[in-house]
């Protein structure tokens, strides 16, 4: 019998520290019991010193991610477990979701480390499965905002009659900076890339979450976006966006397990939302003139200062079609605060709670935002915050 409603790993960084705030002051804090989890004691006792002076009582588990037993011993506490331990491939993120899957615990993390999913598809989405465990990866803005969009974009379509062909996504706002974590991540990517350890295909392949998948367009890249243009859907100039590799990857997962196949997908970001955040970092004079200069070269529990949190936010439009000109659907989806950090934890918690108290759709598996939870968790993440936080709009 699991003593905990939800273990939260990797609580002693950068992000983990802000979902033990959000949780911490969660409005239903009433109805779940937690505890935070690490490999470093004294910094867990800090942690639980600061969520006790914010009104909440967490237990504490120390937990060594490299070994098994040490694992099972935490998700065997735990009817959900959320993971902010990352670089994930180089956390022993697989040890954590081998046991999830093995034990029927729900898991979540903030991975996009495409090779690290994949790996986690092949060896246990089969298990959880059958244990009915939903291993959700990818639950920050990296990719809940361009997966729900997606999402909800080929529903509104299919209420006019279309089925999906063409889906794409362009970030018109993304105001924010990274963590010490997220340049770790970076580096993980980047030596991957450069290893033997994979065919080189495997790194180009857009559809590399989704194995067996037929693409439909051999020229389709993994962000689907390669130049600077006009987009006479969204009105806009787009060009390459640098998160589009991991979650264009995500969407194209989700799409294979919703059976849309064979639809594309490409992301990008307009020119103004690169203009909306250098003017947001300029303006206050990258920090100095506020006394909290935005760090270039984060190191690991390093990241965006708290007033870059609170001033962030994005915005990401989404468009489907039927690919013969008979029917698309257009929405938005927008959110407040930093979006790889203050968003992400807020995202992230919702994400945990939605998996604990909420009535989701039946069926376990490794899978995406969008399948794993899909309407229910959008209708959440509206409600947050009283509908401040995040908005999802049907434009046309
Ligand atoms: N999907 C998204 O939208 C999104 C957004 C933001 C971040 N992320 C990802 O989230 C992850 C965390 O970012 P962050 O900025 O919070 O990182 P961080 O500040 O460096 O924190 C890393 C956490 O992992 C733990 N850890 C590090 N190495 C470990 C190991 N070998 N075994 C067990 N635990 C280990 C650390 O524990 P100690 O404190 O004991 O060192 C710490 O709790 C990164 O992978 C980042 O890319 C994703």
């Amino acid at each position: 019998m699991a003593t905990y409603d939800i273990v939260l790993h990797g609580a002693t960084g950068f992000v983990g520290q802000l979902v033990v705030d959000y949780l911490a002051r969660h409005p239903e804090g009433g109805r779940f019991s937690w505890a935070i989890a690490g490999r470093n004691p004294e910094k867990l006792a800090r942690i639980k010193s600061s969520a006790v002076a914010q009104g909440s009582e967490p237990g504490v588990i120390v937990a060594q991610a490299a070994d098994k037993a040490s694992v099972e011993a935490m998700v065997s506490d735990a009817r959900v477990v959320l993971n902010t331990a990352g670089p994930y491939s180089e956390c022993h993120g697989d040890n954590i979701v081998g046991a999830c899957a093995v034990s029927g615990t729900h898991y979540a993390d903030l991975s996009g480390e495409y090779w690290y999913q994949r790996r986690l598809i092949d060896e246990y989405h089969e298990e959880a499965d059958r244990s009915g465990a939903k291993i959700v990866l990818a639950a920050g803005v990296d990719s809940i905002p361009s997966d729900l969009g997606v999402q909800l974009a080929i529903e509104h379509l299919a209420s006019k009659g279309g089925q999906p062909r063409h889906t794409k996504s362009l970030f018109t706002s993304y105001a924010g900076s990274f963590s010490g974590g997220t340049r770790r991540s970076m580096q993980a990517r980047k030596r991957i890339a450069q290893s033997s350890e994979y065919e080189p295909g495997f790194h180009t392949d857009p559809y590399v979450l989704a194995p067996g998948a037929k693409r439909s367009d051999e020229s389709e890249t993994v962000s689907g976006w390669v130049s600077r243009r006009f987009d006479a859907d969204f009105r806009r100039i787009g060009g390459p966006f640098f998160m589009a590799p991991i979650n264009a990857r995500v969407v194209r997962r989700s799409l294979a397990l919703g059976g849309h196949l064979p639809c594309t997908y490409a992301e990008g970001i307009s020119t103004g939302a690169w203009l909306k955040t250098s003017w947001l970092w300029l303006s206050r004079g990258f920090g100095y003139f506020v006394g909290a200069p935005i760090p270039m070269k984060p190191e690991s529990g390093q990241g965006p200062p708290p007033w870059l949190q609170r001033a962030g936010n994005f915005c990401v439009r989404v468009h489907a079609s039927t690919g013969d000109r008979t029917g698309s659907a257009l929405v938005e989806v927008q959110g407040a605060g930093d979006p790889g950090y203050l968003a992400t934890s807020k995202m992230f918690s919702e994400l945990g709670l939605t998996l604990l108290l909420d009535d989701t759709p039946p069926g376990g598996g490794v899978l995406t935002p969008a399948t794993a939870l899909g309407p229910v968790l959008r209708q959440r993440l509206a409600e947050a915050e009283e509908g401040k936080f995040m908005q999802f709009r049907i434009l046309s």
